[in-house]
């Protein structure tokens, strides 16, 4: 197949052009904002006909759930504009969406059945997007992931590392519980998408297994990058001055994905030490 990834640079983005190597029987056209804006529609449109493309992976989206907040328009334009003009190519289409569509307020690991409740601009703009990508492409697959981090970019892994090396005391949030998701296994999903014999339209929700809190993931961060003289402390939400309100609770169930593509999902542990290796 001919397949088009945007948004390359990113994290997820970034991942997918490691694991092109294993994948060498199809033909990738890799591109970030410079080489195709996806909210330009008519170049969108001449890069899939130029390239013959079959296949859209999405990895482009406005990220920055603060800013999002701010200029929730800018958000929408690349978070569901977008999203609809990559739908209505006429070509499949795999699409990555996020965990902040729901509330936050659960209490169990959250289905794609569930009703939805985004509480930020990003969320908001991000259950548009594959509300408007659903409307234009039926088959399209769709996976919600949650704490995404990665050796490439900036990540909360990244600033734990720098911090913990920087300072001797740290506060970070222990009532915040999901599941950090190493982008490297998002990737490796996405490719069993694409390789499965089948095409199964939906959306699927796609994290590293387990739970922790953000104070649990530093101190795994701290201990596996050998620093000893920060000290961590388990604080509330409210007492960081969050501008966005975070999800308490925002943990996917994996059932639907593992049940449809016959794979198992490494624990959140593990992901974050092969990252680390990398680092
Ligand atoms: N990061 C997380 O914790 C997290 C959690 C849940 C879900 N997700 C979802 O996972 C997916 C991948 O996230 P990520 O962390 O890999 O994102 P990322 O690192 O922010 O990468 C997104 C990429 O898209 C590019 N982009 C922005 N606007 C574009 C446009 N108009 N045309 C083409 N490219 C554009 C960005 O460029 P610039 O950097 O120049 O803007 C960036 O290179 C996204 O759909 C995101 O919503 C992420």
């Amino acid at each position: 197949m001919n397949i088009l990834i945007t948004g390359a640079n990113g994290q997820l983005g970034n991942e997918m052009r490691v694991l092109r190597a294993a994948h060498p029987k199809h033909q990738y056209f890799f591109t970030d904002i410079a080489e195709l804006d996806i909210t330009d529609k008519a170049a969108v449109s001449d890069f899939v006909t130029a390239n013959n493309i079959e296949l859209i992976v999405n990895c482009a989206a406005y990220t920055n759930v603060d800013k999002a907040e701010e200029d929730e328009v800018a958000a929408m334009k690349i978070n569901a504009d977008a999203v609809a003009i990559l739908g209505s190519q006429g070509v499949k289409v795999i699409h990555v969406s996020t965990d902040y569509v729901f509330s936050g307020d659960e209490h169990l690991p959250c289905r794609e059945s569930d009703p939805v409740a985004p509480r930020t601009a990003y969320g908001r703009t991000k259950y548009e997007g594959e509300k408007r990508l659903l409307a234009e492409c039926p088959d399209a697959v769709i996976l919600r992931t949650a704490w995404l981090y990665s050796s490439f970019g900036n990540n909360f892994v990244k600033t734990m590392i720098k911090l913990g090396k920087e300072k001797e005391k740290l506060g970070v949030v222990f009532d915040q519980i999901g599941t950090p998701t190493y982008a490297a296994d998002l990737a490796a999903a996405i490719f069993t998408v694409i390789e499965c014999p089948m095409w199964h339209p939906g959306i699927y929700h796609f994290t590293n297994e387990g739970v922790c809190s953000w104070y649990d993931f530093t101190i795994a961060i701290h201990a596996l990058a050998g620093i000893e003289k920060c000290q961590v402390r388990p604080i509330l939400s409210e007492e960081y001055a969050y501008k966005t309100p975070r999800p308490h609770y925002s943990v996917l169930d994996k059932s639907k994905f593992k049940k449809t593509f016959g794979i198992e999902i490494p624990y959140w542990l593990d992901g974050l030490k092969r990252c680390m290796e990398k680092l």
